[in-house]
């Protein structure tokens, strides 16, 4: 019974771990869509080939090994050897040119990736507790959460961060690297297929570190131009009287002034929460972990700590009417 109980539990692990491969997912590295990313995927898959090998035959050795000279039974000691000086030269030099030809090309490829970039389409990536903020210089744009680049254009993202150590990865289209307080890090990336790319902040960086997640949009360059032309404008001003004006009143009375900025309307010295100026163009909030939709909304600003545990925004224990306007407004902020 012990033993079908055991077969069993071994053969659900094992469909758990198929299941696993089998469909596309959001953040496969194995499906790289653009240059940065296939040649992380190029290193990873001849390494992983080359370790499987050594790893099947050391472990045939073994087994070979383990049958070859088992304990027969007729107590005959077997012949004492030490020390085999051509076959130690062998086995440590055959692993030191695979680690030579593994590291030359892992080490340039990281130097490639990594190194201070130049002439791309720059962003600049600052993690925060728990979102990252993006902030494009030349354009003069700040958004958060959402990277919306142009597609076959290489970026290059200059990341530092505003509090702890966070880590930047859009499995896709880029390697992992660091965000670090007091350092900037450098990181390319590029995206040749038009689409939705999922990231995910890769350090462990407090509470919400699993709901800090990226989204990056990836569109043509003419959607890009019209996104930038959109996002350039100041925030929209809601006709006096309706819902929308009621609920930027509130936005402005309650208190998310002190962390949070739209163009034109509050201003924060030091950046601690997402710019709003055009939260509606974004589908997603709270760091990626809801969508920018009315019962998301909703149920985010009745209780933050709630829908994304650690959030530094807190209950403002706003009643459901203030909740309906305050929407009304965010939505108009397109
Ligand atoms: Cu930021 Cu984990």
């Amino acid at each position: 019974m012990n033993r079908l109980i055991r077969r069993a539990l071994l053969a659900a692990l094992f469909a758990l771990l198929l299941a696993a491969c089998g469909q596309a997912t959001p953040m496969d590295s194995f499906a790289p869509a653009g240059p940065e990313a296939h040649r992380i995927l190029d290193l990873t898959t001849p390494v992983f080939i080359i370790a499987g090998v050594i790893f099947l035959l050391v472990e045939a050795a073994i087994v070979f090994a383990v049958w070859k000279f088992r304990d027969r039974g007729d107590g005959v000691e077997p012949k004492q050897i030490h020390g085999n000086n051509r076959l130690e030269l062998i086995w440590t030099i055959i692993p030191a040119l695979i680690l030579a030809g593994v590291a030359i090309p892992t080490v340039k490829a990281v130097v490639d990736l990594t190194t201070r970039p130049s002439g791309g389409l720059e962003v600049k990536v600052t993690g925060h507790q728990w979102w990252f903020e993006f902030q494009y210089p030349d354009q003069d744009i700040t958004t958060g959460t959402v990277l919306v680049i142009p597609v076959g254009t290489p970026v290059d993202l200059e990341m530092t961060s505003a509090d702890v150590v966070h880590s930047f990865w859009v499995p896709r289209l880029a390697g992992k690297r660091d965000v670090i307080p007091g350092q900037t890090t450098y990181l390319k990336l590029q995206s040749d297929e038009i689409g939705e790319y999922w990231g995910q902040c890769a350090e462990f960086c407090g509470l919400g570190h699993a709901n800090m997640r990226i989204r990056v949009q990836v569109v043509s360059q003419q959607d890009f131009d019209a996104w930038v032309a959109d996002q350039e404008q100041p925030a929209v001003e809601p006709a006096d009287g309706t819902p929308a004006a009621a609920g930027k009143d509130l936005f402005l009375n309650k208190g998310c002034t002190s962390c949070h900025v739209i163009d034109g309307v509050s201003d924060s010295a030091q950046v601690v929460a997402p710019n709003l100026t055009h939260i509606a163009s974004r589908d997603v909030i709270a760091g990626g972990s809801l969508n920018f939709t009315e019962d998301d909304l909703k149920a985010w600003l009745a209780n933050p700590p709630a829908m994304k545990p650690g959030s530094y925004m807190p209950n403002l224990h706003l009643s459901s009417d203030d909740i309906d306007s305050l929407i009304a407004y965010l939505e108009t902020l397109k």
